[in-house]
């Protein structure tokens, strides 16, 4: 059975996993942790029987919540998951009348740029060389959440 859960310090390993996977320029575990004992993050990962397939840490600013990373685990990307990960955010800023989700992503992450859009996100403006590391360019995308 599939559970969405907030992320605690002892789901940093498996974490780690997929991120060391997924991303040519990964967290390491410290960065993990500290962005779960980071205050104001709504952190959350989906189990099955306890083993962590997907997950994402957001900041929660005054007026918008911040995507800092989501991920699948390589084997069971296009089910669906990062898909729920995304109505979970949303729930959450509605509860917290947030009205805003905003986001970078690499200009070269065409798999996220379409999960994205797929997602309702639209672009907002294009940063030249965003990622120091690589010299590459990042896409804002954001969305705006409807408040009842
Ligand atoms: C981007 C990512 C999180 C998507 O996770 P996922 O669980 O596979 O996504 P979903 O199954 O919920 O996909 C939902 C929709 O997004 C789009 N999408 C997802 N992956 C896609 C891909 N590889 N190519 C094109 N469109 C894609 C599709 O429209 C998909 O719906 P469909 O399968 O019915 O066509 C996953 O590919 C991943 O972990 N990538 C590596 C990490 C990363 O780049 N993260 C984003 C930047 S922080």
């Amino acid at each position: 059975m599939i559970n969405i859960e907030e992320i605690v310090l002892d789901d940093a390993d498996e974490i780690y996993q997929i991120e060391n996977k997924s991303f040519k320029y990964s967290w390491s575990i410290s960065q993990i942790n500290s962005e779960l004992i980071r205050e104001k993050n709504y952190n959350i990962c989906i189990k099955e029987n306890n083993k962590l397939l997907a997950y994402a840490f957001s900041r929660i600013e005054v007026d918008f919540l911040e995507i800092m990373k989501i991920a699948t685990t390589e084997l069971l990307r296009r089910k669906g998951l990062a898909n729920l990960i995304i109505l979970k955010l949303n729930d959450f800023c509605i509860r917290r009348e947030i009205n805003k989700i905003f986001l970078d992503v690499n200009s070269n992450n065409f798999e996220a740029i379409n999960f994205y859009r797929k997602n309702g996100f639209k672009t907002d403006s294009i940063r030249k060389k965003y990622y120091q590391k690589s010299n590459e360019d990042a896409i804002l995308m954001s969305k705006k959440i409807i408040l009842p």
